[in-house]
């Protein structure tokens, strides 16, 4: 009996000895990868970005279960470790006070024998309304979709599955419901990427998935039992919005609208393909939700249906993005990431160590335009306490072609550019990025028809896929007034514009031979002036 129990006494000092090892590996991995970043290769020096996240090592997509708690900004993400292409889905994990520098942690889930993790979101259980809770520790809870890859094999329609998982050290460890799946899959192939949500109001648990090439609404009041609420975008009105692909991660949330008191609620909604440039982008809609189903406003859903826009981002490249939880900015916007990478060419970009990165994190808002709505999207403002002013200058008359700024002044692999231009409307201009090797990125506005656009068809290495820049990418100017303002966000191998207050957001990679060294600006018009240009580097690590 005694010897017995040393036995255990001795397996279980054992057991935590090969787990304490395992962690030690993991972190010691961690660690070696840190310093090796004083060795730079020329990948990690040409592409590894500056203030956007990418895994140290291995394939990425989309962000999951993004909250805020006691301090920390949580990110997990879509992640294979062992390959650079897409595989067997693991959710990675990372954390930031800032929600702009974040810090790679161990893998939070794994795959298992029900399927790989595939997309999904976290909630603060403040209440512990799932009894997973224990103590005062404030359980945090992830519903992700499980993905069985053998019933995919096998063209059955039940591949996905909703399923729970547990933390209770704050988004650390995890540990899988034992009773998963906690909704079945009802006979619908595509069925996945649940984002929950506390409803006040309604006080109950809401979680929004995609079905297909619609949404399902659900509620819980213990995030394991769940009801069927309501759907949107399914057969009584199939004509809303844009069904070229498949609908995947959707969210819903309510946005106070600038300058009212007003709130109204957003839906959105990312297709694969069916973008305004190609491949993956991401709609919204701006409507009510009455604790049953969302109803788009009216006046949205009039504009919508005579063509105009509902793009949160027209650039091809932001994808899967969904809001943080248990967070809102001072003025009630939502805080957003996106996976800056399109499904027409995610696997070929030419990196090897890593593929993609996440965009910058946004704050949503919601701004009245006439009697309907339209969503605004800004940097956070946390990254402003990471700009230093290099070079500023007002009134810039702008001649033909001129050369805004140099390498010597600013390093533009890690800028953050303001600039307005008054008068803008019907005077076409093109800013043009580029180093010695002849590399360009251009991008600008078009007066003829209000367009902005972004042209990487000379920008570096683009031959990895055809539909990379076989075209401009065009997103519409929206705002109405005269005076256009302007922020260029510029890290070694994207670009994130913000024209109009973010009315129009563009967000695309690139990869160039060498680094852009020269920014200029150029235009046919007589009486184009630059009111304001200021460049700011980022000082991140
Ligand atoms: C979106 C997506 C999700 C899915 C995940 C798989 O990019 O297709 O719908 O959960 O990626 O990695």
């Amino acid at each position: 009996m005694k010897k017995n129990k040393i036995k255990l006494a001795l397996t279980i000092v054992g057991l935590c000895l090969v787990f304490s090892c395992k962690d030690q590996e993991q972190k010691g991995n961690i660690e070696s990868l840190d310093k090796d970043e004083s060795t730079f290769n020329s990948e990690e020096d040409l592409y590894r970005p500056n203030f956007h996240f990418t895994p140290k090592v291995g394939w990425m997509n989309d962000p999951n279960g993004m909250f805020y708690y006691n301090g920390y900004y949580h990110l997990y993400y879509q992640h294979y470790p062992d390959g650079n292409k897409w595989g067997p889905m693991h959710w990675g994990h990372a954390f930031s006070t800032d929600m702009v520098e974040w810090k790679e942690q161990p893998i939070a889930l794994f795959p298992d024998e029900m399927g790989y993790i595939f997309s999904g979101s976290a909630v603060v259980d403040l209440e512990n309304t799932s009894g997973f809770g224990s103590g005062s520790q404030v359980p945090i809870i992830a519903m992700f979709t499980y993905h069985d890859p053998k019933k995919a094999e096998a063209n059955r329609m039940d591949v996905e599955s909703q399923a729970i998982a547990y933390s209770l050290d704050e988004g650390l460890t995890w540990t899988k419901y034992s009773e998963n799946p906690v909704i079945e899959n009802p006979g619908i192939r595509d069925f996945r990427d649940p984002k929950v949500f506390w409803s006040q109001d309604y006080e109950k648990w809401v979680m929004i998935l995609a079905a297909h090439d619609m949404v399902m609404l659900y509620s819980s009041k213990d995030l394991k039992n769940w009801e069927l609420l309501s759907e949107f975008g399914g057969d009584w009105n199939r004509e809303i919005g844009t069904h070229g692909g498949v609908w995947e991660c959707p969210d819903l949330f309510p946005v106070p609208v600038e300058g009212s008191e007003e709130t109204k609620w957003v839906l959105l909604v990312s297709i694969n393909p069916g973008g305004p440039n190609g491949g993956s982008a991401t709609q919204y809609f701006i409507g009510d939700f009455d604790g049953t189903k969302f109803t788009m406003d009216k006046e949205f859903e009039t504009v919508l249906k005579k063509g105009q826009d509902h793009w949160l981002d027209y650039g091809k490249d932001n994808y899967a993005g969904v809001s943080f939880s248990n967070v809102t900015s001072k003025d009630g916007g939502k805080f957003y990431m996106g996976w800056m990478s399109n499904w027409e060419y995610a696997n070929e970009v030419p990196t090897e160590t890593w593929r993609s990165a996440m965009t910058v994190a946004r704050e949503i808002k919601v701004i009245k335009d006439g009697k309907s709505y339209r969503l605004a999207s800004l940097p956070v403002d946390e990254i402003d306490y990471y700009k230093e002013v290099k070079y500023k200058k007002e009134n810039i008359q702008i001649n033909g072609k001129t050369v805004l700024i140099n390498g010597e002044k600013a390093n533009l692999s890690r800028a953050a550019i303001n600039f307005i231009i008054s008068d803008f409307k019907k005077n076409s201009f093109t800013f043009k990025l580029f180093n010695k090797l002849g590399d360009e990125l251009s991008f600008g506005y078009n007066g003829t028809d209000n367009t902005y656009f972004i042209d990487r068809s000379k920008s570096g290495k683009t031959a990895f896929s055809e539909t990379f820049s076989n075209k401009k990418s065009i997103g519409k100017q929206t705002s109405k007034g005269d005076k256009l303002t302007g922020t260029i966000l510029l890290d070694k191998t994207s670009i994130e514009l913000f024209f109009d207050e973010g009315s129009t957001v563009m967000t695309e990679i690139f990869f160039p031979n060498s680094p852009f060294e020269t920014l200029s600006v150029e235009t046919d018009s007589k009486e184009l002036n630059l009111d304001l240009l200021e460049v700011n580097e980022l000082k991140l690590k």
